[in-house]
């Protein structure tokens, strides 16, 4: 979950100690599925929890819900949607019956939404129609900055269209590199990932459907450099040909969000991945100047199917940071750590990638499978682990 909704359950003392249903309900499915709010599920009053009590219950005891990425066993990288067993068992329960469903839930109030400020309001340039089929794909765009905007900003959001096929957006910074490649085609969308540049894509947050507020600790920024912002696009067809425009917004800095964040991408290179196969790889950024982890961002196509985030020390102690067994990339969003954790110096951030071209993924694409190389989905994979460090 983002800073913004947390502090949000914080100033309504909802977290620690949870004294209703309606509270562990609210931590764990409305901070996704609130009115105007990015699925089309709202499950933010008592009424909406009724409408969908028996799709819901079914999703809790098949643990299709809250995804996987944000069960409270995958680290503490995951956010705070997570569900212990015994949570899960007793929303089970609230949602057996309509009766059972309308006395437990009927005290669930809407979240207040965050304010949203007209100002520095910035819009996608270029145009691109996703088809009404397919897998998800991906392609970069460039958002014009205007004179005025904010260069150091804590955080980046979105207001997105209903039914938007957008699934994540993920921000870089590198005009020069990008405006080469544009002139060829200056109104076209690239056909290329956001990593085209020398900033990866993510090194200024990223935003997703269920996430879109990114906003960072209290006290962390991050500049922009002088330029348009290069965003990669991830987009799903969504049964209709749909046009892809966002429209984001920077949110400034303020003076005392003084220590700054920079972002290091592990991406793994020359993936061949036969049909049936699956593969694991192994990535290590070794730190230096005894950094803080701020945050995390996944990226990836329909093959990557699991991924672990580690700390390891000098003595080889291994802290997991993340472990998401069975990555949705639909369900995806970026993680950010309640504290920054504070690496030694030397310490090794390690991300290993679980990838699976068999026809038991879920998300395959193709039956049979295809031979899948690296590149942009959803024929290629280009699974990324962007590291967001402070120091
Ligand atoms: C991290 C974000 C996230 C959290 C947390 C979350 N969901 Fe969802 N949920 C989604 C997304 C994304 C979809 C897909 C909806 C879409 O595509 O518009 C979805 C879909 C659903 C659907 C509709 C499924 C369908 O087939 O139409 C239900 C019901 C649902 N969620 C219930 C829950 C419940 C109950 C919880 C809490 C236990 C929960 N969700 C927590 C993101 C989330």
């Amino acid at each position: 979950m983002g800073t913004i909704a947390a502090s949000i359950l914080v100033a309504l003392g909802v977290g620690a100690a949870e004294s209703s249903l309606s509270a562990l309900w609210s931590r764990t499915c409305v901070s996704c599925h609130a009115a105007r709010g990015p699925t089309i599920v709202d499950l933010s009053t008592p009424a909406g929890v009724l409408r969908h009590r028996g799709l819901s219950r079914a999703l809790l005891l098949d643990r299709t819900m809250p995804p996987s990425i944000s069960h409270s066993h995958a680290g503490p990288l995951s956010g705070e949607h997570g569900l212990t067993p015994d949570e899960r068992a007793l929303l089970v329960q609230a949602l057996s019956t309509r009766e059972e469903t309308a006395k437990a839930f009927a005290d669930l109030t809407p979240l207040p939404q965050t304010a949203v400020k007209s100002e520095h309001r910035l819009v996608g340039r270029g145009s691109w129609t996703v088809p009404e089929r397919g897998g998800m794909q991906v392609r970069t765009m460039l958002i014009p900055i205007e004179v005025g905007a904010p260069n150091r900003i804590r955080g980046i959001s979105w207001q997105p269209e209903p039914g938007t096929p957008i699934r994540m957006l993920s921000f870089a910074a590198d005009p020069a590199r990008l405006l080469r490649m544009i002139e060829t085609a200056p109104d076209e969308p690239l056909q290329c990932m956001g990593n085209a540049g020398a900033v990866p894509s993510g090194a200024l947050g990223a935003l997703t459907r269920t996430m879109p507020s990114f906003m960072l600790p209290d006290g962390w920024a991050m500049d922009l450099p002088p330029g348009d912002l290069a965003i990669e696009v991830a987009a799903e067809p969504a049964g209709r040909a749909m046009p892809v425009r966002p429209t984001i917004q920077l949110i400034p800095a303020r003076a005392s969000d003084s220590r700054t964040i920079h972002a290091v991408a592990l991406m793994p290179s020359g993936l061949e991945l036969a049909p049936g196969a699956c593969e694991e790889r192994v990535l290590d950024h070794a730190t230096h100047g005894s950094p803080h982890l701020v945050g995390a961002i996944v990226k990836g196509g329909a093959f990557l199917r699991s991924v672990a985030i580690d700390a390891v020390g000098p003595t080889g102690a291994v802290r997991p940071l993340l472990s998401v067994p069975d990555l949705r990339m639909a369900f995806i969003q970026p993680l950010l750590l309640k504290t920054p954790l504070q690496l030694g110096d030397g310490d090794i951030v390690r991300a290993t990638f679980g990838f699976d071209n068999s026809i038991a993924n879920p998300q395959q694409p193709y039956d049979p499978p295809r031979p899948v190389v690296t590149g942009m989905p959803p024929e290629g994979e280009d699974a990324t682990v962007v590291l967001l460090l402070g120091t």
